[in-house]
This record gives structure tokens, sequence and C-alpha cells, in this order.
């Protein structure tokens, strides 16, 4: 069966991105299993979503049938990003580290997709289940510090947060690639290659 990969970009960077180059190797390793890989890319940077407000949110919660003009284009937003998760069975994600967390156009992004009800519910015992199963995701990060082991690991809210989201609805199935120490003396030389070094495409 022909692989959907939805290919989400986050940093503003352009072809000098870091996350961009890592994502575009990930992609390059998918195609190279799956030469009839179908790839869909969605940039963040270009193409951003708002920040949650209360139009957006009372939209979710209206009934199909009961909403306003509005409120039926606001959910388009959403409802559309969704469609491309459920439709793809593979997603590269490209976050690059910004204060010591997501871009703000990710987070945007994950606030639209992460929906009651749609990607994620509570079961009758109260428990979280996410909807979007069987799915594949990988993580291109990129940062100036190194944040696997020494003094920062504890500021790494990139990693920690991305795995939890994604789990939240329901993609389990998370693997990192990091080009990190990016302003570290005899790190930065080989911290992109090691990246792509990383990179298993199951
Ligand atoms: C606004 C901004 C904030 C950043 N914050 C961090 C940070 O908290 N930690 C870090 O290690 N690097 C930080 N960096 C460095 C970037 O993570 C690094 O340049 C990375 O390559 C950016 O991804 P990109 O190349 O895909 O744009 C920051 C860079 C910018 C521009």
């Amino acid at each position: 069966m022909t692989k959907k990969v939805l290919y989400i970009k986050s940093s503003p960077r352009g072809a000098a991105s870091v996350t961009n180059k890592l994502g575009g190797a990930i992609i390059e390793k998918i195609k190279e299993k799956y030469p009839d890989a179908v790839v869909k890319e969605r940039d963040l940077a270009a193409d951003d979503f708002p920040h949650l407000d209360e139009l957006q949110i009372g939209s979710w919660f209206a009934p199909a049938d009961a909403r306003s003009p509005e409120q039926a284009s606001a959910v388009e937003v959403s409802d559309e990003a969704i469609r491309d998760l459920q439709e793809a069975d593979i997603y590269v994600i490209g976050a690059p580290f910004y204060n010591f967390a997501v871009p703000s156009t990710l987070k945007a992004y994950l606030d639209h997709i992460t929906r009651p009800g749609v990607t994620f519910r509570y079961t009758e015992e109260g428990k979280p289940e996410g909807l979007l199963r069987n799915k594949k995701a990988y993580i291109a990060t990129a940062s100036s510090g190194v944040y696997t082991e020494g003094p920062f690991q504890a500021f790494d809210h990139v990693s920690p947060y991305l795995k939890f989201i994604l789990g939240f609805v329901g993609v389990t199935d998370v693997s990192f690639v990091r080009a990190e120490g990016l302003k570290i003396e005899g790190v930065k030389e080989r911290a992109f290659e090691k990246g792509v070094e990383s990179i298993v495409v199951a």
C-alpha cells in the first residue's frame, strides 16, 4: 500500500533551516524504503495557524448543524488539519528549539489538532484515549545546545512535550532525530551528520 506522509515544517528559515534539512533527509530515507510514498507538505512559517480564540473553540463545541457561518468557517481550519493527519500513515515534523520549547507556530498547530471527540476522547472510566491510530512520527529537532545529556537536559521542553501530546492523540510511535549542539565547539562540526546517521525508517 502506498504510504502517505505528512510533512509539517515550522522553521521560518527556509533553505538555511537545519530542521528543514533534517526533515528532508528523513523524507529521503522514507522514500528509499517506500519508493511510491506520497508526501504532503505544510509549512507553518508560510501559512500559520491562528491562536485559539473564542470563535475557534466555540466552533468545536457547537453541533455541526447549529454552527453560525463564522463558526462553520472557523472549524474548517482545524478540520482540514485533522483530515491530513487522519489520511497520512507517517508524520515528519520539524521542530526547532525556540526558547527551550517549540516555535509558537507549531504550538498553534498542535492546539488546532488536539480536539476533544475528534483526535482524543475520554472513556467512561475517565481515561483519555487518542483517536489517531497506527501512525508513525519522526521529529526533526535542532538546537544550539545539547539536551540529550548534561546540565541542560532538564530544560528540553521540546521532546517530552511532543512525545506526550502526540501520544495523547494516539500517536505513540515517535522517533526523534536531533541535530544538537550547533553552537558548541567540538560538537557542532558533526551535529547535523550525527542527526542524519541516526535516522532509522521502520
Ligand atoms: C528565537 C530563537 C530561539 C532559540 N532558542 C534556543 C534554545 O532555547 N535552545 C537552543 O539550544 N537553541 C535555541 N535557538 C537556536 C536554534 O534552535 C537553532 O538555530 C536551530 O538550528 C533552529 O532551527 P532551524 O535551523 O530549523 O531554523 C534559538 C534560535 C532562535 C532563532
